[in-house]
């Protein structure tokens, strides 16, 4: 990894608030309910290979590996911290899932070797620039026919939503999260060449609005 792509936000903004991840999203979020959401629009078969992109402590990673035991499931993330929390919570399950470190900006597999990418809350970590270039690097490693879901921040619904928000800003800084609030997130996905590009739920949470998005490679 160069040094520009090591460079990264940490899951809370602060590496070390990443312990407390896993229960403040729990209590604060409907993280269940979302992650469920997105893997039943992600509809994965058996033999489908599947990248969680910015796994962080694994927690989606893991549900899509009991979702669908007969994919191949690889979460990826920057950050070594989080990884080793994501790969002794696997090891605690018992599920067969490969973790490996990288950045979504620079995915290191091969191209057209996946069926779904996947990534929850994540985007909302990367500059503009580097949103665009995770989303380029997601379409180039599906394979034809193969599907982006996406779950992370989106246009406020209403006043409340947008100032609810700023506590996410303030944690994440506002260089990341702007887009996401402006509801930027479908425009970048259609320009790195997805098509089909939708949004398929909206809902609301304490830290603002959640928006699921789904986007086909194209054949
Ligand atoms: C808010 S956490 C979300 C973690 C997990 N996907 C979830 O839904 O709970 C954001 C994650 O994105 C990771 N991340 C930030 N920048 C990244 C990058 N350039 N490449 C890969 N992962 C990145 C962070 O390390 C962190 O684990």
């Amino acid at each position: 990894m160069s040094q520009s792509e090591s460079k990264f936000i940490p899951a809370l903004g602060f590496s070390a608030l990443t312990p407390f991840y896993d229960r403040l999203t729990r209590v604060a979020l409907d993280e269940e309910g979302f992650k469920s959401r997105l893997i039943r629009e992600a509809c994965l078969a058996p033999g489908h290979r599947v990248l969680d992109l910015g796994a962080g402590t694994g927690t989606l990673t893991i549900m899509l590996k009991k979702a669908q035991p007969a994919a191949e499931i690889i979460g990826l993330d920057v950050d070594p911290n989080i990884l080793a929390i994501a790969e002794k919570k696997a090891m605690a399950s018992n599920l067969d899932i490969e973790f490996r470190r990288g950045s979504a900006t620079a995915p290191p597999f091969e191209p057209g070797s996946f069926d779904r990418v996947v990534s929850s809350l994540v985007f909302h970590h990367l500059t503009t620039e580097n949103k665009l270039r995770a989303l380029r690097a997601a379409h180039a490693l599906l394979k034809p026919g193969g599907e982006l879901h996406i779950v992370d921040w989106g246009r406020a619904q209403n006043a409340l939503m947008r100032g609810a928000f700023l506590a996410v800003q303030l944690f994440d800084g506002f260089e990341t999260t702007t887009d996401n609030v402006r509801g930027r997130l479908p425009d970048f996905i259609a320009e790195a060449g997805f098509t089909s590009v939708a949004e398929v739920h909206h809902q609301m949470t304490v830290f603002g609005t959640l928006a699921l998005y789904r986007a086909s490679r194209g054949v």
